[in-house]
């Protein structure tokens, strides 16, 4: 099988390096007309200049492909908004949204300040749901949209010093879970992604020889795969250095108590209650269902 995107039209975000690079540029070489974002700042967020989006727009025409290089900012509305405008005005409209964009300000929780929360919020969330937000009604009207959110290890496992980016990062899961079933009926499709890739924001977090081990374009096998037509709906794919699995949200049987329950008859049961071995899987849009579905 050799997937295709001819015909599509894919925003990618935060293209200017690393996995977001890689993705437009597999992108584009599979067919697909790319609005290649980046800021340009450095990892902290700071700065911003369009050159490391210009930079990748030519080596995607120098593969004989179509883009354009936006420099706009995903946490700042006007900015989001020039995205989905940009796809419309040079290329008529976006099928593909990946929303890739990414900062890091790892503190401890002690150490991190309220500006430094708000900061990666703005960009990772924030910003993926402003961009999301503009495409949104593109894609329900043309029938036809394929939205991939970057989670991480770290917000769906946690990670010390990470207390911003977990957050940001767990609240994509939060989002996929309820805009992919209001997407189903108009084919608009929202998976996130998981991965571990060697680029700039892990190269002084690796080791050596695991880094080796981490490229990119290994884990935009499994990106692209999640903006296929194909493309599953409300599932967090992992991927890294070939090997790809799913994540998935989990519960138990619950214990009645009854309705007279006490706080001491929950200490009394909690051996049972955070009993997982009858753990089962909880599906996006099982929300209400008060036990095993
Ligand atoms: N590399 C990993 O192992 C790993 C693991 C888990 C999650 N992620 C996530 O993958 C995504 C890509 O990260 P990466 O590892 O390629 O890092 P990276 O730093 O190479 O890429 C992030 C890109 O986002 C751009 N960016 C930052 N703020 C922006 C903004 N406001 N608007 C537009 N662009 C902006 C940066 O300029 C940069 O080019 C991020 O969301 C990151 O959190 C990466």
């Amino acid at each position: 099988m050799s997937i295709s995107f001819e015909g599509k039209v894919a925003i990618v975000t935060g293209a200017g390096g690393g996995l977001g690079k890689s993705h437009a540029l597999e992108l584009a070489r599979r067919g697909a007309k790319i609005v290649v974002n980046d800021l340009g700042g450095s990892m902290d967020g700071s700065g911003g200049s369009s050159d490391a989006a210009l930079a990748v727009v030519e080596e995607i025409k120098a593969l004989g492909g179509e883009a354009i290089a936006n420099g706009g900012s995903v946490s700042d509305r006007a900015g989001a908004k020039s995205m989905v405008d940009d796809a419309v005005k040079h290329f008529g409209t976006v099928h593909i949204l990946i929303n890739n964009a990414g900062i890091l300000r790892d503190k401890s929780f002690s150490k991190m300040t309220l500006d430094d929360y708000k900061i990666v919020m703005d960009v990772h969330i924030d910003g993926s749901v402003n961009v999301a937000k503009y495409c949104w009604e593109i894609m329900k009207k043309q029938n036809y949209g394929r939205i991939l959110m970057t989670t991480s290890g770290s917000g769906l496992f946690g990670n010390f010093g990470q207390t911003n980016y977990s957050t940001a990062k767990m609240a994509m899961v939060g989002f996929m879970n309820t805009v992919q079933l209001e997407g189903k009926k108009y084919n608009v499709r929202t998976n996130c992604l998981a991965p571990a890739a060697l680029t700039r924001m892990t190269e002084n977090l690796l080791p050596g020889e695991i880094a080796e081990s981490l490229p990119p374009e290994l884990v935009t096998a499994g990106a692209l795969y999640m903006v296929t037509e194909d493309a599953p709906n409300g599932v967090i794919l992992q991927a890294q250095g070939g090997s790809f699995g799913v994540a998935a949200m989990m519960q138990n049987e619950k214990i009645n108590l009854g309705d007279k329950a006490t706080v001491d008859d929950v200490a009394d049961h909690w051996a049972e209650i955070s009993d997982m071995s009858n753990a089962f899987q909880r599906k996006p849009g099982d929300g209400l269902v008060l036990n095993k579905p």
